[in-house]
This record gives structure tokens, C-alpha cells and sequence, in this order.
């Protein structure tokens, strides 16, 4: 029976995604990992420790005793973060990897690992309309450069030393249960929020900015699909793309409007709408579909019912009218 470490549980990722192995695997079988305390389910629903990926004798150690067998390592500092402090989130996001891939060649019982890259790969080189699967490759922001980097040292240690690790260019993700923290696309969570508890918005990209989204539970179920095919389909050992929906925030807030009427946004850019105009509108994911069978459920009418639904429950207000 696998035994399977998440380092980075807390997180938006994490969080959903620990969820669903633990129904898989059976919750004594999943073992939740971060830096910082996850929420109640997470850490009452199996095996839940502080650790930290950058703490590699910490790691090495956890991943022998425990006896893991595959590896879901989420923790990264995202796009707008990264910005604020390049060289401390270069730092977390690369030599995280570069311990994680390093147990796997050293732990013989560790069979696969899976490690996230992003649309932010790509750059304003990049064609940016159904970005192919192999294309330009000149990302302008310091989480690019490192998302980049790090495909180039899976299919290194892939090739070098025939490391299963598998990896998927996440679209922006969409999600009730945890918030996402400093990304680009967070605005596509936080419209949603902010709609339910105050009936506005303040949007940080303009109304037009479209980007490749894509709904959580859509994007748990691609990535256990991903881990869960046979190796010898796969064929692109970087990190595979990954489309969903290319929506603008004027979209989001025309979709919202339907349920919450009188839901008003205003348009703030910043620093971020920089960032999104270098990442690709939308994202050709038919490699993906072709190796292991990727395709999506929700569209942007049924997550925005069950973004408000949720939120709603959750922040206990009655938003639906
Ligand atoms: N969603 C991420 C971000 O905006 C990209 O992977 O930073």
C-alpha cells in the first residue's frame, strides 16, 4: 500500500488535495505536512506534522521513518509574492525542489513525486492564444524563472536517474476552502469572497485581462489522474499543460451578478496586471488529454453557484438572492 507525504497541506493545493488522497488511500496512508498548522480536518482527519522542505535532514529522516512511497510537494511562493522578495522566494522555491528530488535518488522506497509548475513558465515571447505544449519559454518573473528551472531539473532527474516525477502547468485555480496567498489569478477567489461578504470588488487586474482558470475540484482530480497513470503513457517528463477556461474579471463579475444583483467592481490595476500580461489567455492542453486523458467538468456559470453556496455557508451570510 502506498504511503504518500504532502508537504505544503496548508495550502490552497494542499489542503483539497490531502482530502481526496485520504479517501483514496485511507487517511492513516496520507501524511500531511507544512510549515504552519493546517485546518481541523486536516489535522484531526489522519497524520498531520510541522515540517519544513527547506530542513532536509528533517525530511530525509520523516520520509524513511514513514515510509513513504510518493511525494506531493506543493509548498512555493507565488507570482506576486515572489516579486516583493526574489532571492528569499528563488530560494524556497528551488532548493525545495532540489531536496525533494534529491531524497527520491537517495530513498529507493520513494517510487513517484509530483512537484506543480504554473502557466508562468511561459512569457511575453510566448504566443499567448492556446499556447502550445512546447513553445517559447522566456518567463519575466522571478516564480517563472524558478517554475521554469525546476521543469528543467525534473526532466533531468528523470533522465539521469529515472525519477518518476510528474508535473502539471497549473492554470489560476479557483477554490472556497483555503484562500490562495500572493498569486496573479487569486483575484478569480477573491471577487467571489469579497462579492458574498461586502458586494463589491476591487479587481487588481483590468476588466478584459483574460487568463486560463479552472475550477479545484477539476484540477485534484487531472492531478490524481496525472499520478495515477501508467508511466510508460506518459510522455512529457518537464510538466504537462493544463488549460480550463480563459476568463476575464469582467466575465466573473457579469456571471456573479446573476445571483448577487448589484454586485459593483472597480478596476485598480497593479503590479500584478504587469504579470498577467505575459502569461498566455489560453492554454492548448490536447498532449494532456492524449497521455492520460485530462478534460474539465465545470464552466464558469457552475462554479460561480457553488463558489457563492460555499462561501456563503462558510462565512455564514445569506448572500444568494
Ligand atoms: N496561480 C499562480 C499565481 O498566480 C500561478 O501559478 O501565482
Amino acid at each position: 500500500m502506498d504511503r504518500i507525504l504532502i508537504i505544503g497541506a496548508a495550502g490552497q493545493i494542499g489542503s483539497e488535495l490531502t482530502v481526496e488522497l485520504r479517501k483514496i488511500y485511507g487517511n492513516d496512508h496520507v501524511f500531511a505536512t507544512d510549515i504552519k498548522e493546517a485546518s481541523r480536518d486536516i489535522m484531526d482527519g489522519g497524520p498531520f506534522q510541522l515540517l519544513d522542505v527547506m530542513d532536509d535532514k528533517r525530511l530525509i529522516h520523516f520520509i524513511i521513518r514513514h515510509k513513504i512511497t510518493q511525494i506531493y510537494h506543493l509548498a512555493a511562493v507565488l507570482s506576486g509574492n515572489a516579486e516583493k522578495l526574489p532571492l528569499q522566494a528563488w530560494h524556497i522555491n528551488m532548493d525545495g525542489l532540489m531536496n525533494i528530488l534529491e531524497v527520491a535518488k537517495m530513498v529507493d522506497e520513494v517510487k513517484k513525486v509530483f512537484w506543480p509548475s504554473s502557466i508562468a513558465v511561459f512569457g511575453p515571447t510566448t504566443p499567448r492564444l492556446n499556447t502550445p505544449q512546447l513553445t517559447i519559454m522566456e518567463p519575466t518573473t522571478v516564480y517563472g524563472v524558478s517554475k521554469l528551472a525546476g521543469e528543467r531539473w525534473c526532466e533531468y532527474y528523470h533522465k539521469r536517474y529515472n525519477i518518476d516525477v510528474r508535473s502539471i502547468r497549473y492554470p489560476g485555480l479557483i477554490s472556497y476552502k483555503t484562500e490562495a496567498g500572493g498569486g496573479t489569478t487569486d483575484y478569480a477567489v477573491e471577487i467571489y469572497y469579497e462579492a458574498v461578504r461586502n458586494g463589491k470588488y476591487t479587481s487588481f487586474l483590468s476588466a478584459d485581462t483574460a487568463l486560463p482558470l479552472l475550477f479545484m475540484p477539476d484540477a485534484i482530480k487531472a492531478t490524481i489522474d496525472l499520478m495515477e497513470t501508467d508511466r510508460a503513457k506518459l510522455t512529457v517528463h518537464s510538466a504537462y499543460n493544463m488549460g480550463g477556461m480563459s476568463i476575464t474579471p469582467a466575465q466573473i463579475h457579469k456571471a456573479i451578478c446573476k445571483h448577487i444583483p448589484g454586485f459593483q467592481i472597480d478596476y485598480v490595476p497593479d503590479f500584478r496586471q504587469v504579470i498577467a500580461e505575459t502569461w498566455p489567455q489560453s492554454i492548448d492542453d490536447s498532449v494532456s488529454a492524449r497521455d492520460w486523458g485530462y478534460s474539465y467538468r465545470y464552466d464558469l456559470e457552475s462554479i460561480t453557484e457553488i463558489m457563492i453556496e460555499e462561501i456563503s455557508k462558510k462565512l455564514n451570510i445569506s448572500a444568494l438572492g
